[in-house]
């Protein structure tokens, strides 16, 4: 059948027809808001390089949380901004019960129980080189006694109530190594979001700008641990390595030029995807937005649909809380 008996702009016409015929609809249960975390109260710290995006004291982001179940986002992913004065070589104040990151967890969690919350099990934020893991003495980071460190992370962070535990570290291993410390501490209930296809990427810059360790890390990639852009067979290993040891989720990152890695994940797997568009694509979208060159609302609830289309069942996003209100107001 074609022209004329075919016209797919008939469907297209009217708003009823495009309604009924949409395949992908964007949910405010789809979004995972992300949040940046610092000590103090009452503070709000500008990041430069992400606008509209502040490192929140506790008090600060107990308010954020409520927002986020106000809106009926299910799940906040937060990370540390710890001071300068915490990070050593072995970066110990990552499994601190006490420290700023299992604090802020037990706040949130006193207040919102209903929230999932996602900790980012990675040293960056703790180490004085901004390495993910523990370096030797060239420099590289070292896998098995990295994921001795992960381990005590994730258990501090199980520990101080996170629902999740999120490895975005990349070393070989350390999920089975979480899980089984999880189970024989008792934490059966918590999950696991690995970050399994996490990419070298150039677009985490104004990530490391907020979590602080920008500056620790100078020139020192993160292309001996985290994959390669050209790769998307090696996904799909890590992916199915990640399942085998006991990953809940997986996720892919960055997220919009990697949605065909998403794709071949979710086809492959059929596990729960999930897929986070990073610091460098929220300060893309936001600088064209702030320049008049591109309608705000317009593309971020497009980006973040295509990713949905693409096989994602959730995505973490700096955009959640505003997606949420223009979702269900309209605004
Ligand atoms: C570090 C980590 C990074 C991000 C999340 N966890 C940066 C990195 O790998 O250097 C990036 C998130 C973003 O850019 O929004 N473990």
């Amino acid at each position: 059948m074609s022209y004329p008996s075919t016209r797919l702009r008939r469907m297209r016409r009217d708003a009823f027809s495009r309604a009924l015929m949409r395949e992908t609809t964007l949910l405010v249960s789809d979004l995972i808001m992300v949040a940046f975390v610092v000590e103090g109260s009452g503070k709000r710290e500008a990041v430069p390089s992400m606008p509209g995006v502040f490192r929140l004291s506790i008090d600060e982001l107990v308010k954020l949380a409520g927002d986020c179940v106000a809106l009926g986002i299910p799940a906040l992913a937060l990370f540390p901004s710890p001071g300068q004065d915490v990070k050593t070589e072995d970066a110990r104040e990552a499994w601190n019960p006490d420290a700023l990151f299992q604090r802020a967890a037990r706040a949130v969690k006193a207040r919102y129980p209903q929230l999932g919350l996602i900790g980012d099990v990675a040293l960056d934020p703790y180490t004085t080189h901004g390495q993910d893991g523990l370096i030797d003495a060239a420099g590289y980071v070292m896998n098995d006694p990295t994921i001795e460190a992960l381990v005590r992370m994730a258990l501090a962070q199980a520990e101080a109530g996170f629902d999740f535990v999120a490895p975005s570290d990349m070393m070989d291993g350390r999920i089975g190594a979480i899980r089984l410390a999880l189970e024989q501490a008792g934490h059966v209930h918590t999950r696991i979001l690995a970050y399994s296809a996490k990419y070298a990427s150039g677009f985490y810059g104004p990530f490391r700008d907020a979590v602080g360790s920008a500056g620790n890390l100078g020139s020192g990639g993160k292309h001996t641990y985290q994959m390669d852009v050209g790769n998307s067979d090696e996904a799909l290993r890590e992916v199915e390595l990640d399942i085998h040891e006991g990953a809940d989720a997986v996720m892919v990152k960055p997220g919009l030029p990697y949605l065909d890695v998403v794709r071949r994940v979710k086809d492959r797997f059929g596990v729960p995807t999930f897929v986070y568009q990073v610091s460098g694509e929220y300060a893309m979208l936001k600088a064209a937005a702030q320049n008049g060159w591109l309608d705000e609302r317009t593309v971020v609830l497009e980006t973040l649909t295509a990713m949905k289309r693409a096989g994602a069942d959730a995505i973490l996003t700096y955009y959640a809380i505003d997606a949420a209100r223009w979702l269900t107001r309209g605004e």
